[in-house]
């Protein structure tokens, strides 16, 4: 069955980011000039998915305007003959329909916001993009995994490899032995394991294919690490029942839910942008100074 559906979970209180974010969806933090949660959705729609499921919350309306249609803005623009921003206001908004919105009432984890969309996901494989991970690469990282998946009829999540002091901070992988150059076979999943207790330092990051048979495991409610729904957790389980395999993808991934990371993020897609970057390399030089 053809990967169709994308869920976005957004209701999370981007906590790492306040006091910006206390009256603004983390999700619309800029990057350069668009909203961290755009290069997601665009990824997505690049890959070939047909529905956009957002996950949102509370103060998450921004989010919604982002990607509805502007019209006062639009004339304004129309009037000021400024055609291409006119053009690039246009293109946000996917067409009429490919955009559901769902809510998830109480922040309870990433496993419960996923499970917040089951009803509209169905009987069917999706996807999962988490909008903080950001990945600069040629081919999107989705579509790399569609075609993973689409191989090994299995769900895939895509990781890469950390500092092992890091893997605290990430869902860490137990890999099979059998694997081949990007592709492994997961054997067991740990949920922010401290360095000593790591099976590898293979992590997963914002990006996920799954079957809907998650959503069983999901609606037990299973409470785990940090308090929350874990779907590390969910995955966990799945896995004595299906296959799950690990997708080293090609590409730079930029964790825009962390103040490092975001900043990082922003420099390397200015410095991309050949309008900012000489102004931005002379500026690094001097402060290098
Ligand atoms: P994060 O833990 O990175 O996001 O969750 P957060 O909780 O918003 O941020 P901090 O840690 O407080 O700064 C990863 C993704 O899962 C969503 C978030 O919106 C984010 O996109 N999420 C998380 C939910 O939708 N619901 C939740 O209950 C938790």
């Amino acid at each position: 069955m053809k990967v169709r559906k994308a869920v976005f979970p957004v209701a999370g209180l981007g906590t790492r980011f306040l006091p910006a974010t206390k009256s603004m969806p983390k999700e619309m933090l800029p990057l350069v000039d668009k909203p961290i949660i755009q290069y997601a959705v665009e990824e997505a729609l690049a890959s070939g998915i047909e529905e956009i499921i957002f996950v949102t919350g509370k103060g998450k309306s921004a989010l919604e305007d982002h990607f509805d249609r502007s019209y006062h803005l639009e004339e304004t623009l129309k009037e000021r003959k400024k055609d291409l921003l006119l053009k690039e206001v246009e293109s946000v908004v996917p067409a009429t329909g490919t955009i559901v919105y769902t809510r998830q009432n109480e922040p309870l984890g990433l496993g419960h916001a996923i499970w917040c969309a089951r009803n509209i996901v169905g009987d069917e494989p999706f996807a999962v993009l988490l909008a903080d991970d950001v990945i600069q690469t040629d081919v999107p990282v989705l579509s790399q995994m569609i075609e993973q998946f689409d191989r090994l009829r299995a769900s895939v999540v895509a990781t890469i490899e950390v500092d092992p002091a890091e893997t605290s901070k990430y869902g860490i992988v137990e890999p099979d032995n059998s694997f081949s150059d990007d592709v492994v076979r997961i054997k067991g999943l740990i949920e922010k394991p401290e360095k000593d207790e790591a099976p590898s330092n293979l992590a997963i990051i914002g990006r996920y294919i799954l079957t809907p048979r998650i959503f069983d495991i999901l609606g037990k409610g299973i409470v785990g690490a940090g308090n929350e729904i874990q779907l590390t957790d969910a995955m966990s389980m799945l896995l004595e029942k299906q296959p799950i395999y690990a997708y080293n993808f090609e590409g730079k991934r930029f964790d825009c839910g962390d103040k490092a990371g975001f900043q990082m993020a922003n420099l390397a897609f200015a410095l991309d942008r050949p309008e900012l970057k000489k102004e931005l390399m002379a500026f690094m030089k001097e402060l290098a100074c």
